[in-house]
């Protein structure tokens, strides 16, 4: 089966072909504009900015994707078998432009429409090379989101804990723009950090000995801004500073991880979202995971790691294998959309 996807959550137009048979994927095209550029002056994603970048960008994009894919705009209705969508968790106006595209070409082209979840869909970026052994242990850590959560089939996929204030890839922009590194933060921190092996500066590591999943970023936050204030001269620690807090958000993510992987009986460890493209993370991660016996380490090439339609494709895929369509008249946006609460609602549509 041909899906076209489309991913507009954030600050990235983004459409994708790919063709799914059986559990092998192949990719056709892989299409991203990227509005980084529009939003670096400020410092992060300027949300009115970015919905209107995502208006003007949505169709050349889903053309472009299509032509790479050699499917001409007469005979897509016959070639694709689902449009897959991601409809949440992220920005409300910039979700609308790939929604309300992807139920006009569904209905002019008669074409079933899938939604999907952007956390879900950046899961499936370990599914684009190939399909892993599951159950799998899953950590997501994006601009957005950082949650670690225990994937048993396709059905079921169960939040295990979840950070209660700044999401991973969000402490990394925070901390960036403290420094006045620029925007976005992480990839900018970690070419930083790779310049030094190591530091006397110390930084909490926020909830790691904490009994549940749960992670907290925002006191880091903090705790590198007093500890900046304090060295009257930080400009010229900047590497031990980065080198520092990327450990910080390191340990805790490895350490949450690794205690989940001895609890759960999984056969992998998959690493995705935004953050998981920063090298020092895949590196000690995968290296931990050589505890667990007999687990499987996955993490998607670093091109689908940060937002992507590939991903949302092959999401799509597995929903549309499963006849979990949506009428475009049902699907609706939703900025919130938690994992469980998708899910609930996709297999109650089923049902
Ligand atoms: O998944 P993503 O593209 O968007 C969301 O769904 O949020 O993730 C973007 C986040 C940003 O916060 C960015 O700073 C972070 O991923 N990021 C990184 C790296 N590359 C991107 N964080 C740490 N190290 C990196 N190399
Ligand atoms: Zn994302």
């Amino acid at each position: 089966m041909i899906i076209l996807g489309i991913e507009t959550s954030c600050d990235e137009t983004a459409a994708a072909i790919i063709k799914g048979e059986n559990n092998n994927i192949t990719v056709l095209s892989d299409i991203i504009s990227s509005q980084i550029k529009i939003h670096q002056p400020y410092g992060g994603v300027v949300p009115e900015l970015a919905a209107r970048e995502h208006a003007v960008k949505v169709l050349p994009v889903i053309d472009e994707a299509l032509t790479r894919a050699g499917i001409k705009k007469s005979t897509a209705p016959k070639k694709i078998g689902a449009i897959a969508v991601a409809a949440g968790p992220g920005l409300i106006t910039s979700l609308l432009a790939g929604v309300e595209t992807a139920k006009v070409l569904s209905h002019v082209w008669n074409i079933p429409l899938v939604s999907v979840n952007h956390i879900e869909g950046h899961i499936y970026a370990n599914f684009i090379a190939q399909y892993p052994k599951l159950p799998a242990l899953i950590l997501t850590v994006s601009g957005g989101h950082t949650l670690l959560a225990l994937m048993k089939s396709e059905d079921s996929i169960k939040t295990l804990g979840e950070t209660r204030d700044d999401a991973a890839g969000e402490a990394f922009d925070k901390a960036a723009k403290l420094m006045g590194l620029g925007y976005p933060g992480g990839p900018i921190i970690s070419k930083y950090a790779e310049k030094i092996k190591k530091t006397d500066i110390k930084l909490p590591r926020p909830m790691i000995d904490s009994p549940d999943f749960d992670f907290s970023f925002s006191g880091l936050k903090t705790a590198i801004r007093y500890e900046l204030e304090k060295d009257g001269q930080w400009q010229k620690r900047i590497e031990e500073y980065c080198f520092e807090f990327q450990q910080a958000i390191i340990d805790v993510l490895i350490h949450k991880t690794i205690k989940a992987a001895k609890k759960y009986n999984i056969n992998s460890i998959m690493l995705s979202g935004g953050v998981s493209a920063n090298k020092e993370l895949r590196r000690q991660l995968e290296q931990a995971v050589k505890q667990i016996p007999n687990s499987n380490f996955y993490v998607p090439d670093a091109k689908h790691t940060t937002d992507n339609a590939v991903m949302m494709a092959v999401s799509g895929y597995y929903k549309a294998r499963a006849d979990k369509f949506t009428p475009w008249q049902k699907l609706t946006v939703n900025s919130n959309l938690e994992l469980y609460v998708l899910l609930f609602l996709m297999l109650s549509m089923a049902g």
